[in-house]
């Protein structure tokens, strides 16, 4: 089972691309992870009342499911090795990309579990539901003196808070480094990030993207 998975990914990561799962994973937890950040911070500035708790209980409903989502990406990372692909070559900058892309894993893990222990610290905890639907359990805390629930709650927020910013941080410069192999190195690195789209005129077969043209480095021979 897992060499098939393995020999069907291949046919992806061989070609420079990550698979279809490993791109579907990406743009499902960027699109909900940057949504949570700008929710949160909107939350930050909503006045106490029915209308902020019901807030919370929206960012938790969608932060959840990224708890989930990151055991399937990470255990997915972890049997299937991502391609090859130019920016791989390229020293420091891709042991940055690198320390990032751990970094992102980490939020990815931090953020919902310490969301879910400031939930299930509080004295009278809400009902937590993933994706809005499916109850999920509280933390074992109810157990636990009061104080000891207010350090959990402490702790937990701030190092929600800490993830929240450090994502503030990491996700630009990832971003940023994305477009910059695009359009200024010509890497084929974001290529290898988007769904394939079909091309007519390519003689390889119809469904592959072109090759694109190295960028003309100055003085470089040839242009
Ligand atoms: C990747 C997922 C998540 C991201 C990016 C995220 C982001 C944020 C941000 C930006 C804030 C506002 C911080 C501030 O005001 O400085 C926040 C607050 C909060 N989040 Fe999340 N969150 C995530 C997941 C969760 C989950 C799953 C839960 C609950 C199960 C949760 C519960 C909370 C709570 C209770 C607060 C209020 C903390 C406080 O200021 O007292 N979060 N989150
Ligand atoms: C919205 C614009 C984004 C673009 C254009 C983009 C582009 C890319 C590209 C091209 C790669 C492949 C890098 C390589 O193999 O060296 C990548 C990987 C990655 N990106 Fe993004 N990304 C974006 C947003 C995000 C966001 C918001 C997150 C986090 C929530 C994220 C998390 C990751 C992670 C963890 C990887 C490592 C590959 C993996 O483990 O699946 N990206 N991204």
């Amino acid at each position: 089972m897992i060499d098939a998975l393995r020999s069907w990914a291949r046919k992806h990561t061989d070609e420079g691309r990550y698979s279809p799962v490993g791109i579907t994973f990406h743009w499902v937890m960027a699109f909900l992870v940057l949504f949570q950040l700008g929710w949160g911070f909107y939350i930050g500035f909503m006045g106490v009342g029915g209308d902020k708790l019901a807030a919370y209980q929206v960012h938790s409903a969608v932060g959840l499911p990224i708890l989930v989502l990151a055991v399937g990406r990470l255990g997915w990372r972890l049997l299937i090795p991502g391609p090859h692909n130019d920016a791989d070559e390229q020293g420091v900058q891709t042991q940055i990309a690198y320390a990032i892309h751990y970094l992102f894993y980490l939020a990815f893990f931090g953020l919902p579990l310490t969301g879910w222990a400031m939930w299930s610290s509080v004295a009278e905890p809400g009902p937590l539901y993933l994706a809005g639907l499916v109850p999920w359990p509280q933390l074992p805390f109810d157990q636990l003196d009061i104080a000891t629930r207010w350090a959990i709650m402490d702790v937990a927020e701030d190092v929600h808070h800490l993830l929240a910013w450090l994502l503030v941080l990491i996700v630009p410069l990832h971003v940023g480094a994305a477009l910059k192999h695009h359009f200024w190195d010509r890497h084929d690195v974001l290529r290898g990030m988007i769904p394939e789209i079909p091309d007519s005129e390519d003689p390889r077969g119809g469904h592959r993207h072109k090759p694109r043209e190295p960028r003309a480095r100055p003085g470089s021979a040839g242009g």
